[in-house]
């Protein structure tokens, strides 16, 4: 994957309803996930991840919802409501803002992540029981909005809360020290 060419702007809606854009987040750290709340397995352990990683960073900095924002980006708008996401999100960690869109917006944003997402849903079926196959990587997006990194599925919450650490300005990284 190109660095330059992973992340980018992107306009969607919050669990309140409230349209925010990336410009509403700039200035600070991004740990961004994609996934949807019906996922059996992968988005549970890997939004669990996301919750050890917030927990850690932030029991150590009293300022830290100044420096980092996890956000939750469902690839599932058919299903996911702002409220269902805001309820799903209370099992993990409430500083997880949850975010949806038009299935356009949120095509949109999967694909500047390249974010790539199946349906397994049978094409005859208008099941609404249907489970989306979909690249799973948190990705670290710095304050000017660029690509840091990015973790995938078999990386610890101890391997990203070091390495996310290590990218923080060293007057923040001592406080992990
Ligand atoms: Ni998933």
């Amino acid at each position: 994957m190109g660095k330059a060419s992973i992340g980018g702007p992107f306009s969607l809606v919050d669990t309140q309803g409230k349209r925010v854009s990336s410009e509403d987040f700039a200035g600070k750290y991004l740990l961004v996930y994609f996934g949807f709340t019906h996922c059996p397995d992968i988005c549970p352990t890997e939004l669990h991840i996301l919750s050890q990683v917030t927990q850690a960073l932030g029991a150590k900095k009293a300022a830290w919802d100044e420096l980092i924002q996890p956000l939750f980006i469902s690839i599932d708008p058919a299903r996911d409501t702002p409220a269902l996401i805001r309820s799903y999100l209370r099992e993990f960690d409430p500083r997880i803002v949850g975010l949806t869109g038009t299935p356009a917006e949120v095509e949109a944003a999967a694909k500047k992540y390249k974010v790539f997402v199946y349906s397994l849903q049978d094409a005859a079926s208008k099941s609404d029981d249907y489970i989306l196959d979909h690249s799973i990587f948190i990705y670290l997006i710095g304050p000017d909005g660029k690509y840091i990194a990015h973790y995938g599925y078999d990386k610890t919450a101890a391997y990203i809360i070091d390495d996310v650490a290590s990218y923080l300005p060293a007057e923040w990284y001592e406080f992990w020290l």
